[in-house]
Parts: structure tokens; C-alpha cells; sequence
């Protein structure tokens, strides 16, 4: 398990312990976490798993593939740097700790 932290919009913490392989958008989703819709089921599609990363983890991710980057155009007020389709990063040890910013709304 790998602890990830997400952050509400309205400043609510949720600490979720997250299966090592699975898609942070799949630890947000099945622990209830609110604001992370994925539409598409973490098919690259929709753009509704969107997530801001806190600054301090931004250079440790792994770089986003063409179609994420692509489909980040769709985001709701998508920044450059900090915005990732949290469906497209899998848990992992390296990532023990992380901390995402749910934004006030998707798409
Ligand atoms: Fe649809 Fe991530 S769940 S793009």
C-alpha cells in the first residue's frame, strides 16, 4: 500500500492507503473520496480525474505520456506544471507521501 494524501478544494484531508499498481484515480474513487469523477473509467478520455500536484512533488512524478497531455486541455483550469489525470499514475513506494489538490470542479 502506498499512502497518498488528497486534498479537497475546501481544504478537507483524506489519507488513503492506495494498492501499490493501481491508479491514483482508482485510490481516490474506491475510498469515496469526492471531486474525482473519471468518466471514462481511466480510459485517457474525459479529463474528469484531473489533479493538481503539490509543487514539492511535481519533479519526482513520472513525465506525462502525449495523451495526457493532451487531454489536460480539457481540465478545468489546467495549470502547465502542477495539473496530472491522476487515472495516468500508477501507486507506487516512490510515491509514499504524495500530496493532490482536487480542483473545485472537473471538466
Ligand atoms: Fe477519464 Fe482519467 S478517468 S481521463
Amino acid at each position: 500500500m502506498v499512502k497518498i494524501i488528497y486534498v479537497e478544494d475546501n481544504g478537507q484531508t483524506h489519507v488513503v492507503d492506495v494498492p501499490r499498481g493501481a491508479s491514483l484515480m482508482e485510490g481516490a474513487r474506491d475510498n469515496g473520496i469526492p471531486g474525482i469523477e473519471a468518466d471514462c473509467g481511466g480510459a485517457c478520455s474525459c479529463a474528469t480525474c484531473h489533479a493538481f500536484v503539490d509543487p514539492s512533488w511535481v519533479d519526482r512524478l513520472p513525465a506525462k505520456q502525449p495523451m495526457e497531455a493532451d487531454m489536460l486541455d480539457f481540465a478545468h483550469e489546467a495549470d502547465p506544471i502542477r495539473s496530472r489525470l491522476t487515472c495516468q499514475i500508477k501507486a507506487n513506494e516512490g510515491l509514499e507521501g504524495l500530496i493532490l489538490h482536487i480542483p473545485e470542479r472537473q471538466a
